[in-house]
């Protein structure tokens, strides 16, 4: 039975700065961001946006008649956490007005924590082939003002429906995973903004997508040629690049020209976004699937899931049928078309505003924020949330 992403969902506030004007006020030459970083907008995230609400925003647009009933597990995954206890996923069920008999976790692992609700969705749906599981990932990625990882944050959220029978990829049963315990990232208690040490996590990066990708192979007796594109975890997409030109040599020339182009598109995207940390893979994946021209029905797609501290998995999906028709392309792309950029002095004063880490109450700037689901502040140490 095949078993896969039947649906894809996306959300990201409709706030953005420019980085060439980013760049600028950071006294960096624009191309250091634009094409060394690889990023050309980073989305602005409100305070009326937590990973709660973007995730309700992004799994709203896949949610339907013809699926409501069938899901019955949602896991969350989620490095953005609004709380050491409840887990988001129960908020979610809430705000999405899911069955109260449906199954409800958040995950944890870093980026990673997408896929791996992914794969246990994957198994849950093989062992009850009638029933769907929707996964989300979503995050707010802040390294702090002036700090070298200012260039690679963002936010968002991606959602999933897993199903038998996917109209979009089918997930292969094989994969490769490699963990090791590291501390390129990792955000304590006491942070709102990720610690990290930049370049060993970049250079982390490419280790462990090598070694998954060679276990891949190994384990499958299958070879780089038979794979159609390479999708990434793109932190900022020049990462994904790296990556990528690692094993080029790997391949024949047309191949590796081939791996290129559809790289080319499958950032698209995430070059207007930022880091979306759990969902980033996946707004890729999105982005391959709407902008690549030369992608057919049951070409495979190599995807490379990796999440600091630190854990890799790399694993390999099938196109399906008609699956252009099942993507909500327009929704994407109007989302990102009808953004509004803020100045850098406005993005700082967002970035700053964010709800306090306190017990008092708190209001915040929801009136401006036109997203069906927003935080409307704290009262009485409980978050409030609300729906247009
Ligand atoms: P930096 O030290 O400011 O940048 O920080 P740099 O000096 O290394 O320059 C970046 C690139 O721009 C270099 O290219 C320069 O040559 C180039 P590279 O050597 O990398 O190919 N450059 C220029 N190019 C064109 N024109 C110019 C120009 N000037 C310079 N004029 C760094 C960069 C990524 C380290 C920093 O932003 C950072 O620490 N980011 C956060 C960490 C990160 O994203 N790590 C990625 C791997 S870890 C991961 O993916 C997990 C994560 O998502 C978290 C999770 O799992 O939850 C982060």
């Amino acid at each position: 039975m095949k078993v896969g992403i039947d649906q894809i969902g996306f959300y990201t506030p409709k706030w953005y700065v420019d980085m060439a004007n980013l760049a600028q006020a950071r006294n960096e030459d624009p191309n250091k961001y634009l094409i060394g970083i690889g990023q050309s907008k980073q989305a602005v995230i409100p305070n009326s946006q937590d990973a709660v609400t973007m995730a309700a925003n992004a799994a709203d647009t896949i949610l339907s008649e013809a699926n409501r009933d069938k899901i019955d597990l949602i896991l969350f995954g989620t490095e953005s956490g609004i709380d050491n206890s409840k887990s988001g996923a129960i908020y979610l069920q809430h705000l999405l007005d899911l069955p109260n008999d449906v199954q409800s976790v958040e995950l944890k692992q870093a980026c990673y924590a997408m896929t791996a609700g992914i794969q246990l969705a994957k198994d849950h749906v093989l062992a009850h082939p009638d029933k769907q599981v929707l996964v989300v990932g979503a995050d707010i990625a802040r390294y702090g003002l002036h700090s070298a990882g200012e260039p690679t944050q963002g936010g968002g959220a991606m959602a999933v429906t897993i199903s038998a029978d996917p109209r979009i990829l089918a997930i292969e049963a094989e994969s490769a995973h490699y963990v090791a315990d590291i501390m390129d990232f990792w955000r304590p208690l006491y942070a709102t903004e990720a610690l990290v040490d930049g370049k060993y996590s970049s250079a982390q990066y490419i280790d462990f997508f090598k070694r998954t990708l060679t276990m891949y192979q190994q384990h499958t007796n299958t070879e780089l040629s038979d794979l159609s594109a390479l999708v990434f975890h793109l932190p900022y997409t020049k990462m994904g690049l790296k990556a990528l030109k690692s094993i080029l040599n790997e391949t024949s020339e047309s191949h590796a020209n081939q791996l290129m182009k559809n790289f080319e598109a499958s950032r698209v995207f995430n070059r207007q976004v930022g880091n979306l940390y759990t969902g980033s893979l996946y707004l890729s994946l999105f982005s391959l699937l709407v902008n690549a021209d030369d992608l057919n029905s049951g070409d495979k797609i190599g995807l490379f899931s990796y999440g600091s501290g630190a854990e890799g998995e790399f694993f390999v999906g099938t196109l399906q049928t008609d699956y252009k028709k099942a993507l909500h392309a327009d929704h994407m792309q109007n989302l990102l078309r009808n953004r509004v950029e803020v100045t850098v002095t406005e993005y700082e004063a967002m970035f700053n505003s964010q709800m306090p880490l306190q017990a008092e109450d708190f209001e915040t700037n929801y009136r401006e924020d036109s997203a069906k689901f927003y935080l409307a502040g704290q009262q009485q140490q409980q978050r409030v949330y609300h729906q247009k």
